[in-house]
């Protein structure tokens, strides 16, 4: 499967979602994440995400990231259309520590 790491918060770009044939991604209040039973590992989001925030569960940044997307995919409305990402969400662009700005 593939997951959303803490690239995507507060950046939330949503050009996965269009890409992705299976609609698994999930959306919360500033991050995506990718439902692991339903991604089919094809890897069309990984090229598309401008924050680089998608990787496959084999790289090692997917650890700490795996779990959470299980949790909230199950807890989240799923997305499917790009809508308009944060004002400010090119400031926030490879901004290093973001995960204790998550926000469920
Ligand atoms: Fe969707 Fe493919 Fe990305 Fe999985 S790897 S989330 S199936 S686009
Ligand atoms: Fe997030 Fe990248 Fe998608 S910033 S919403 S994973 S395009």
């Amino acid at each position: 499967t593939y997951v959303v790491l803490e690239n995507c918060i507060k950046c939330k770009y949503m050009d996965c979602v269009e890409v992705c044939p299976v609609d698994c991604f999930y959306v919360g209040e500033n991050m995506l994440v990718i439902h692991p039973d339903e991604c089919i590992d094809c890897g069309v989001c990984e090229p598309e995400c401008p924050a680089e925030a998608i990787v496959p569960d084999s790289d090692d940044r997917a650890v700490e990231y795996a779990e959470l997307n299980r949790t909230y995919a199950g807890q989240w409305p799923n997305i499917t259309r790009k809508g308009e990402p944060p004002a400010d969400a090119d400031e926030w662009k490879d901004k290093p520590g973001k995960r204790e700005l998550f926000s469920a």
